[in-house]
């Protein structure tokens, strides 16, 4: 409930991305906030008022010059009703509109009357995002002290690819949610893994292990209170994680690599918390290996990619941490997987001990890095993680 009491004025543009703002109506409300909604004119060719005011309860808002309208909550009314003000999407007449301060339209009086903190996603053609004179009105938005969210790249309605779709309403929400925080990894992005992998045989059989998922999960909930943007990996675990953490479930080792190295794209830090498989069955079979078919079983196994390694050294400016879930010469064995995975820092636990083994609640650990040895003791797992990233909050701070 992170936006509880908090109120929420969202302003709809014309623009194919108006679909996605009933779920970013949904998504506040979900965390909380009352929002209220203004609609331009070309934003109702594109998503119904009628769809806007049922998700968000409230009516829309939509004239500045209706007496009506005026009466029941007035544009100075609402200007100073609303904590935050979110565009999105936010075309490009309406990036220019701003950037001169016309009041010629309701969304234009309220965002000069407002003191609330303004948040827009922009959503258009990538040449029009490109073009100067947008260019121009974003760097001078950007001084004034106005948070842009986006665009992000990818294909667009027009069948270009380039910058000028609108951010996702779940990372939007996030964005702004972590923007209000000032935790020691408030504006931080960091993508956790968690959970075993499950490594298929056939569509009934997978080889994986007694990972629990909960010291993964609790490094994602430290990391949230801490004020960070998290992205959690996980393997197949039966475990709820806070609503605020972006949450991919995976199976194997592979889809996990592939959700890590897309997150990485935008994170600052990785926790390589997963029990990942070390193995995989090099011939998944399509259909159930009936126990009559084998007389003896003989499974060709490969090794799986090191998930941890690779994001080592594909995203050096990264600040990366493993997990070495040892049985002997604990912290040794650890140094030496910091250096050979060329880490930055690497928690240590003794699995051999069943109370702080895998699916244990509490562990204890030693956090090491290339010139320091701390050994925290027997503790809750969540402590455990905030103490770990206190730790490497001042690392990188
Ligand atoms: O080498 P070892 O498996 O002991 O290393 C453990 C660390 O490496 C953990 O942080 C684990 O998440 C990570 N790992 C990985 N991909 C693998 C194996 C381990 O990311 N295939």
């Amino acid at each position: 409930m992170y936006f509880r009491n908090k109120n929420i004025l969202l302003g709809v543009t014309g623009g194919v991305a108006a679909y996605k703002s009933a779920e970013v109506i949904r998504l506040f409300k979900k965390q909380g906030a009352d929002v209220r909604v203004i609609m331009t004119e070309s934003a109702k060719e594109f998503i119904t008022p009628l769809t806007l005011q049922a998700v968000s309860g409230n009516e829309i808002h939509d004239s500045l010059l209706d007496t009506k309208a005026e009466s029941a909550m007035g544009h100075i009314e609402l200007a100073k009703w609303a904590d935050i003000i979110l565009i999105a999407p936010c075309t490009a007449e309406t990036i220019a509109k701003i950037t001169h301060g016309r009041a010629d339209s309701l969304m234009g009086a309220v965002l000069l009357a407002s003191n609330a903190d303004i948040f827009i996603a922009p959503a258009m053609n990538m040449n029009m995002w490109l073009d100067d004179s947008t260019q121009n009105n974003y760097k001078t938005l950007l001084k004034r002290g106005i948070t842009f969210i986006g665009p992000a790249e990818g294909e667009q309605a027009c069948g270009d690819i380039g910058p000028g779709r609108m951010e996702e309403p779940d990372k939007i929400i996030n964005l702004i949610s972590s923007s209000f925080n000032s935790g020691p990894l408030a504006n931080k992005t960091i993508t956790v893994t968690a959970g075993p992998t499950r490594e298929q045989l056939d569509p009934v059989r997978f080889i994986s292990n007694n990972s629990s998922g909960k010291m993964g999960y609790s490094i994602a909930e430290a990391a949230i209170e801490a004020g960070a943007i998290v992205n959690l990996i996980s393997g197949p675990v039966a475990l709820n994680a806070n609503s605020k953490i972006n949450l991919i479930k995976v199976n194997s080792a592979n889809e996990m690599q592939e959700s890590v190295m897309d997150c990485m794209k935008t994170s600052d830090i990785f926790i390589g918390c997963a029990a990942v498989s070390d193995f995989k069955s090099s011939d998944i079979s399509d259909t159930k290996i009936k126990k009559e078919d084998i007389s003896k079983i003989d499974i060709q196994l490969e090794k799986n990619e090191d998930i941890l390694a690779n994001v080592a050294s594909k995203y050096k400016s990264a600040y990366v941490v493993g997990f070495a879930a040892e049985t002997s010469d604990v912290v040794n064995n650890a140094k030496k997987k910091l250096i050979s995975k060329n880490l930055d820092m690497i928690v240590s636990n003794d699995v051999s001990d069943k109370a702080i083994g895998f699916d244990a609640d509490e562990n204890e650990v030693n956090i090491i890095t290339k010139n320091e040895s701390i050994f925290l003791k027997r503790d809750k797992k969540i402590r455990i993680a905030r103490e770990i990233l206190n730790f490497m909050s001042l690392k990188i701070n």
